[in-house]
């Protein structure tokens, strides 16, 4: 009987053990994602921040930039990405939500590295050099984000919303091209002659 007692008593331990988070691994707060939908919704919430973020952050690039060819592809992508925005709603729509937008930590930092690099470089090719590689890594933040999301859609059984999202990676993915393109054609080559 003391034996049975003892093994209830130590199987009961056993699981109070499993449910307290390991040495090493992060805690969940209290309002964590517990299934996919959530996760997904997190994720629009945090993109519909970071492309109304853009929306102020563009023009300022584009005021910066000395090179036509790289005005222009700042200020057509900006237009997109007011599409996007829409878009998004779209998508919060599709799912019975309100359009929410919640602080993205990465595209803040990616937007401030931006401005910092207006400072560190003079007005002209180097400046429109340093705007073309921030931008690219803003671009390429959006294409993973955007594929994740796209991805998450179709396996929530959303296809719309999965359309919705691919037109807009699709769209991430040109602006990207162009930003090499502008690059490779003038840009770095005129860049490095003043060295
Ligand atoms: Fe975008
Ligand atoms: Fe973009």
């Amino acid at each position: 009987m003391k034996t049975t007692d003892s093994k209830k008593q130590s199987a009961k331990k056993e699981t109070t053990k499993k449910e307290t988070t390991p040495r090493g691994v992060t805690k969940p707060k209290s309002n964590a994602a517990s299934g996919l939908t959530e996760l997904f919704e997190d994720g629009l919430k945090d993109i519909y921040w970071a492309e109304k973020a853009l929306t102020k952050a563009l023009p300022t690039m584009v005021k910066n930039a000395s090179s036509v060819e790289l005005k222009d592809a700042i200020d057509n992508h900006l237009t997109e990405t007011e599409e996007q925005i829409v878009r998004l709603e779209q998508v919060f729509k599709i799912i019975g939500q309100k359009p929410t937008a919640k602080k993205c930590d990465a595209m803040e930092g990616l937007i401030e590295e931006a401005k910092g690099m207006l400072e560190e470089t003079e007005i002209g090719v180097v400046r429109d050099a340093a705007i073309i590689a921030a931008s690219q890594k803003i671009e390429h933040y959006e294409i993973a984000t955007y594929g994740t999301l796209r991805q998450f859609a179709e396996t929530l059984g959303l296809p719309e919303a999965a359309t919705l999202l691919e037109q807009t990676l699709d769209e991430e993915k040109g602006a990207d091209k162009t930003l090499t393109e502008v690059a490779v054609n003038a840009v770095n080559l005129e860049a490095a002659e003043i060295e």
